[in-house]
């Protein structure tokens, strides 16, 4: 029969009545106090064993990482730290933990470290906070959308399209990878692949997403996107969640009202519910903070940074008015960019988002209008016939939240664009025919879930974020 988790016997203690509980060992301190976790929550239940009247045999096997099982009578603490423990009445040890070999012990580990035991993370402090708050977050996000009256809407993970055109494609095949068929002119015959054309892992469920707004109205995606970018940065994996809204009858200014209103709910939904995760990751981030020099630390704690977001609105600033900014900023005068910003058109680089973020607005910001020239073909062409309905939510600590647009919704303009970045409309011709059939103006966008766990938990690497983070040269697990 399942026992109580420490989670719902801490929530309502019921003082002098026998408890079962099961979790693993942290700690065992005198061969006495007994700290068991069972991950239902970040505090442990002390457990309090009288060593006379347990065998010596039994006692040496209680070490850190076994699975144990346990009865008592939940009794008010003595000791300070807790306020109540159990009186250990009968102790079973359900799995052994050999002690030199077990990785982890109770001091402080490297995340780095901790990486390479993932199958093992989620039993420390950090992981199990984290990972209830990527929880947390996901359950958020369901929510939000459902009480907006959107409908969760699955697309495809394997598909013949490459929505973002930027080539950064995981080949799906079932041809051998020595001596694939070859056409007439020695190219792979994927006529003979398993769906008797190229696919890949999807980049994006946008093109699919928009096809489900043209009928139902207002839906949303949630699901793994796989990029083989070779980004090896603290914001990027191979494989990350997105979550992607696309509404018809939308447009650019609705749409990052939307963004707006979805990055606050996930937010205060997270500080809500996780109360105790976040104050052990407030406290954690503090002393990450205090690690680095001076001028690159954060002015405000894990906790005060998610409530001002709440507390104040996204700045909205167009390109042009971005790059304004930063060609006039102090950091692009003394040559302190790596990229600098010489003029109109330039594609944004990490750099210029944060210093526009973190240094001048010192807020969320919601950039829009960008040039038609270093955004995806399906954005809306603006009037003047350079810039496109193009919006990215910037976010402190983070830089590029979400990225999105109105869509071009007029069926010529849209094929001119396609040719224009060399894509043949025929290969999406179903993704046109919604331009061809009571076509509407319409708007979405794409949330990275991921740098959104990141910025909720103040954890620095996306790489912590995730249960088992895919990275060029790591699939381990
Ligand atoms: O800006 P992106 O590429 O936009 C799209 O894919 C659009 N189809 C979205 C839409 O309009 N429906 O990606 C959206 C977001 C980024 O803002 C970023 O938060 C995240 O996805 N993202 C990544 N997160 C982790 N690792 C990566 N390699 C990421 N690439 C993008
Ligand atoms: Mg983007």
């Amino acid at each position: 029969m399942p026992t109580p988790t420490v989670s719902e016997i801490l929530r309502s203690p019921a003082l002098g009545e026998t408890v079962a509980v099961k979790g693993w060992v942290r700690s065992f301190r005198s061969n006495r106090f007994l700290a068991l976790n069972d991950g239902s929550c970040q505090a442990s239940i002390q457990c309090v064993v009288d060593f006379d009247a347990h065998p010596e045999a039994l006692l040496r096997r209680i070490t850190t990482g076994a699975s144990v099982s346990i009865h008592g009578e939940l009794t008010a603490s003595q000791g300070s730290g807790q306020a109540v423990e159990i009186s250990v009445k009968h102790l079973e040890v359900l799995g052994d933990c050999p002690t030199d070999s077990y990785p982890l012990q109770p001091k402080r580990h490297s995340l780095e470290f901790l990486r390479d035991i993932a199958h093992l993370r989620m039993r420390t402090n950090t992981f199990g906070a984290v990972m209830r708050v990527r929880h947390a977050a996901s359950f958020a996000v369901h929510e939000f959308f459902n009480k907006e009256g959107f409908f969760y809407l699955n697309t495809p993970i394997i598909t013949a399209s490459d929505a973002e055109g930027a080539g950064e494609l995981f080949r799906v095949t079932t041809l051998p990878a020595d001596g694939a068929p070859k056409t007439e002119t020695g190219a792979t015959d994927f006529s003979q692949d398993f769906f008797e054309k190229p696919t890949n892992l999807t980049v994006s469920g946008q093109l699919e997403g928009e096809l489900g707004a043209m009928g139902l109205g207002k839906i949303y995606t949630f699901g793994p996107t796989f990029r083989a970018e070779n980004s090896n940065t603290t914001r990027h994996l191979s494989e990350f969640w997105m979550i992607e809204p696309e509404m018809a009858f939308h447009d650019l200014s609705d749409n990052m009202d939307l963004a707006e209103k979805f990055c606050k709910h996930i937010i205060q939904s997270v500080l809500e519910r996780c109360k105790e995760d976040l104050a052990f990751l407030d406290q954690r981030f503090e002393q990450e903070e205090k690690a680095k020099p001076q001028q690159q630390r954060s002015e405000q704690g894990l906790i005060e940074k998610l409530q001002f977001v709440l507390d104040n609105p996204f700045v909205r600033c167009t390109y042009t008015e971005a790059i304004d900014i930063l060609k006039n900023s102090k950091p692009n005068k003394k040559g302190q960019f790596k990229y600098p910003i010489e003029s109109w058109g330039a594609d944004l680089q990490s750099e210029h988002e944060r210093y526009l973020v973190e240094k001048h607005f010192k807020s969320p910001v919601i950039l829009f209008d960008y040039p038609a020239k270093i955004k995806a073909f399906y954005m809306r062409l603006n009037e003047d016939g350079q810039t496109v309905r193009a919006m990215d939510v910037l976010f402190p600590g983070i830089g590029e939240m979400v990225g999105g647009s109105q869509r071009e919704e007029r069926h010529d303009v849209l094929v001119e664009k396609m040719r224009a970045v060399g894509i043949d409309p025929s290969h999406l011709d179903w993704y046109l025919d919604t331009r061809k059939f009571g076509t509407c103006v319409h708007s979405g966008f794409g949330l990275g879930f991921e740098r959104m766990v990141q910025f909720v938990t103040g954890m620095g690497n996306i790489r912590d974020v995730i249960p088992f983070p895919r990275t060029p040269g790591n699939a381990e697990f």
